[in-house]
């Protein structure tokens, strides 16, 4: 196509005017003076590094925590070794946790492939074997090509599912979950938040046998819950099944106190009990609007006032737990129950009688997932690696003698305990409310709670992952950057993915 000059000059008229009436805008608009964040997780950590980078070095950023820099992301520690209590396994195409742990200077720790057993209370219903071609061999013989069809499945939806990276880097945010998947999926996502997994899969042709035996026991060592999860947090979870995952050397919570010290923003060590909108006079005869964030520390009680609020933690009774005083609609415990799953870090020898071995016997399987079946006590039982690389010196080298981690929903009795167990020196339990408690059609809660008031955790009532967490916090950066100044095109847009197939 060929341009004249006149029309040439212009649309370079029209660009020059577009970025002198947004430079007008950002002239008029003085940027905030503070910013509070509720929860110094990787979600409120990460969005302080967000705030900083869009928002710049003078505005005050406050982070809230009641408890431990990283919430979730979270160690113990057992005889001298740290080991992963929270959320420990991160996938390779993370790439705002990659990202992180490249700028923070920190290191990967790769995740060895162990053998996985399915175990359905009485036997194993699938056992992996050292040898691929067996591997290929059962899996064909067993499920058909479900199992290349699932890989190709969370691969369509991985793709989709890498879009939000592109979509930030060009400055575009959304206004609320379903916004922001739609934007990645289309209606393909909506419906998988609709469905359950058992349903979804169905639908796309797989078998009820592979989803009984392979599928159910993803969700339950991922998300503590069975076939009932929704399409999407259960397609996330099946992406949990592949090669190449890791974890940060050192624990994954190094990451939130990295972003933290990055971001230069303040941690106050308290909790927040409630926010409250106050509106101001300012000088110049105008009204400003701030919010007064209350809180208790161990000198007392202590309040202060924000242009922008974040809360970073979930909002339900049981955790977040704030009051939202004087709001018109009033604003309430948005988020539905959370899940608690207990995990249990014994340091002994596993029973391998208990799961169908006669001795003496031949226990190659590390792994061991579960399927549904009801009054089976425990969700899954895996051996575990110290966060930091262990001198081979000190290596133990009685190999059945390891550091186990077992998923359940109640804690173990010490019968349970010595059903699992030969012997065991050493247990100690970590007991979470983990994630949301998932029954699609899921309602998502807002993200924009009020114009100056934004709510990360919003995301995980689709799915809840440590990325998703830092996907919601550059989401939330760019939104109240972009709601700040006005810039309203760079908010909501439709068919980005058409739209920057031209950018470079
Ligand atoms: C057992 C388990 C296993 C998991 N496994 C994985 C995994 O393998 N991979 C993965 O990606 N994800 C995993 N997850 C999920 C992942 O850990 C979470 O999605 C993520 O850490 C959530 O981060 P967040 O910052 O949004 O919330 P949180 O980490 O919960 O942060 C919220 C913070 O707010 C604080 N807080 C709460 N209320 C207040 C208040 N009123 N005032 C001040 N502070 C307050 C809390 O103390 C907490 O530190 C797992 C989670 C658990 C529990
Ligand atoms: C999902 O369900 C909600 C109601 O819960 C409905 O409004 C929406 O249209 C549904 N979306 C799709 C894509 O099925
Ligand atoms: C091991 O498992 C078997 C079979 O369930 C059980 O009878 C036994 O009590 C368990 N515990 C030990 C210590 O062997």
């Amino acid at each position: 196509m060929q341009l004249s000059a006149a029309a040439v000059s212009a649309m370079l008229t029209g660009v020059i005017l577009c970025s002198l009436r947004a430079a007008a805008v950002q002239e008029l608009r003085h940027p905030p003076n503070r910013i509070a964040i509720v929860g110094a997780g990787i979600g409120g950590t990460s969005t302080a590094y967000f705030l900083r980078e869009k928002f710049g070095k003078h505005v005050q950023i406050d982070i809230f925590e009641k408890e431990n820099v990283g919430g979730r992301l979270s160690t113990i520690e057992m005889e001298g070794y740290h080991y992963e209590s929270g959320g420990s396994v991160i996938h390779p195409l993370n790439l705002h946790m990659k990202t992180f742990v490249k700028d923070l200077g920190l290191n990967v720790r790769t995740l060895d492939d162990s053998l996985v057993g399915i175990y359905n209370g009485e036997e194993f219903v699938f056992e992996e074997s050292d040898w691929y071609l067996i591997n290929v061999f059962k899996m064909i013989w067993n499920y058909g090509l479900n199992f290349l069809r699932m890989y190709m499945w969370v691969e369509d939806m991985l793709d989709k599912f890498m879009r939000i990276y592109r979509y930030q880097t060009f400055d575009y945010s959304f206004s609320s979950t379903e916004s922001l998947l739609h934007a990645m999926g289309g209606d393909d996502f909506m419906t998988k938040i609709n469905v359950t997994i058992d349903e979804a899969m169905q639908k796309s042709g797989f078998s009820q046998k592979f989803i009984d035996d392979i599928v159910v026991p993803a969700m339950r060592v991922n998300y503590g819950q069975g076939a009932k999860v929704n399409g999407f947090v259960g397609a996330v979870s099946l992406a949990g099944t592949s090669s190449g995952l890791w974890a940060v050397e050192g624990g994954n919570k190094l990451v939130c106190s990295g972003l933290l010290y990055a971001s230069k923003a303040n941690l106050i060590q308290g909790i927040v009990t409630s926010i409250q909108e106050k509106v101001r006079p300012t000088k110049s005869g105008d009204t400003v609007r701030l919010y007064e964030v209350n809180y208790e520390t161990d000198k007392g009680p202590a309040l202060d006032m924000y242009d922008i609020v974040v809360i970073a933690v979930p909002l339900c009774k049981e955790i977040g737990n704030i009051k939202f005083l004087g709001f018109n609609p009033p604003i309430e415990s948005v988020s539905k129950p959370y899940h608690q799953m207990v995990a249990t870090f014994v340091h002994g020898q596993i029973n391998a009688s208990f799961f169908g071995c006669p001795k003496p016997c031949q226990f190659s399987i590390s792994e061991i997932l579960t399927t549904n079946k009801p009054g089976l006590f425990f969700d899954s039982i895996g051996p575990v690696s110290p966060v930091k690389p262990v001198p081979a010196s000190e290596i133990s080298k009685a190999s059945d003698i390891k550091v186990w981690k077992v998923f359940s929903p109640e804690p173990l009795t010490d019968e349970q305990l010595r059903l699992l167990f030969h012997s065991y020196h050493a247990v100690i339990v970590r007991k979470w409310l983990a994630y949301p408690e998932y029954t699609p059609p899921e309602k998502l809660p807002p993200i924009i709670l009020h114009p100056g008031m934004y709510y990360l955790n919003s995301i995980e009532s689709a799915a809840s992952a440590m990325e998703m967490s830092a996907i919601s916090a550059k989401n939330i950066a760019l939104l109240a950057y972009h709601k700040w100044f006005g810039k309203d095109e760079q908010i909501d847009q439709e068919d980005l993915v058409e739209r920057l197939k031209s950018e470079l």
